[in-house]
């Protein structure tokens, strides 16, 4: 099902590195999260019951290419992605009929999802660098956010600080951490559902 023309791991690294000196602040990180992050934050998800799913800040696709190997033949992912060379590069190296590819910002996940006539989502994995963001798109996001649940769905988000914390336990009922130090930066993981 998954058809990744993948180029050389260092040509990726290159785009997402080359990427990160011209908008420090959308990408957020020098480099790509490891494996061991991806793998903490994709065991938040029961992919039995994960039907669409929406991934913010897919960037290079690491966790794009590990969400379609987990998930079922009949599920979607609908991966959001600011950056134009990004959400492009995405879109010409996974070629898999239950990826969809949209350039824009995760604010507008509740359009893109009734575009599709997507009542909610199940899963909502996120690897935007909130910190960095002005408060007012953050603020805009998160309530989108919740509001694109469906009421058991769960929005997955890493950080490299708790800074957030307060402000997702003020948006969300409840909030699951973890932490993984096999990342650089070393990240905290949230788990919060609606
Ligand atoms: C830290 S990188 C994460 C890349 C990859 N998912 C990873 O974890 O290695 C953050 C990504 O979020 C994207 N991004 C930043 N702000 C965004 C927004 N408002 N909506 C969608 N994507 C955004 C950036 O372009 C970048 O690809």
């Amino acid at each position: 099902m998954l058809k990744s023309l993948r180029p050389r791991p260092a040509s990726r690294m290159a785009l997402f590195t080359r990427n990160f000196f011209r908008h420090p602040a959308m990408l957020g990180s020098v480099i790509p999260s490891s494996p061991f992050l991806i793998n903490d934050m994709l065991a938040q998800v029961d992919w039995r019951r994960a039907r669409v799913l929406v991934e913010y800040g897919p960037g290079i696709g690491n966790f794009t290419e590990e969400i379609l190997k987990r998930m079922s033949p009949d599920a979607t992912l609908i991966a959001i992605e600011l950056n134009g060379e990004l959400a492009a590069f995405l879109r010409e190296k996974i070629r898999d009929p239950r990826l969809h590819v949209v350039q824009t910002s995760a604010g507008n996940v509740r359009e893109i999802l009734a575009r599709r006539k997507l009542a909610h989502t199940d899963y909502i994995i996120s690897s935007l660098p909130f910190t960095n963001m002005p408060l007012s798109v953050r603020n805009h996001i998160i309530k989108e956010t919740r509001q694109a649940l469906h009421a058991d769905g769960v929005f997955v988000a890493y950080q490299y600080s708790r800074t957030l914390l307060p402000y997702f336990r003020s948006c969300f009922s409840s909030v699951q951490q973890g932490f993984q130090p096999l990342n650089f930066p070393p990240a905290r993981i949230f788990s919060c559902t609606p």
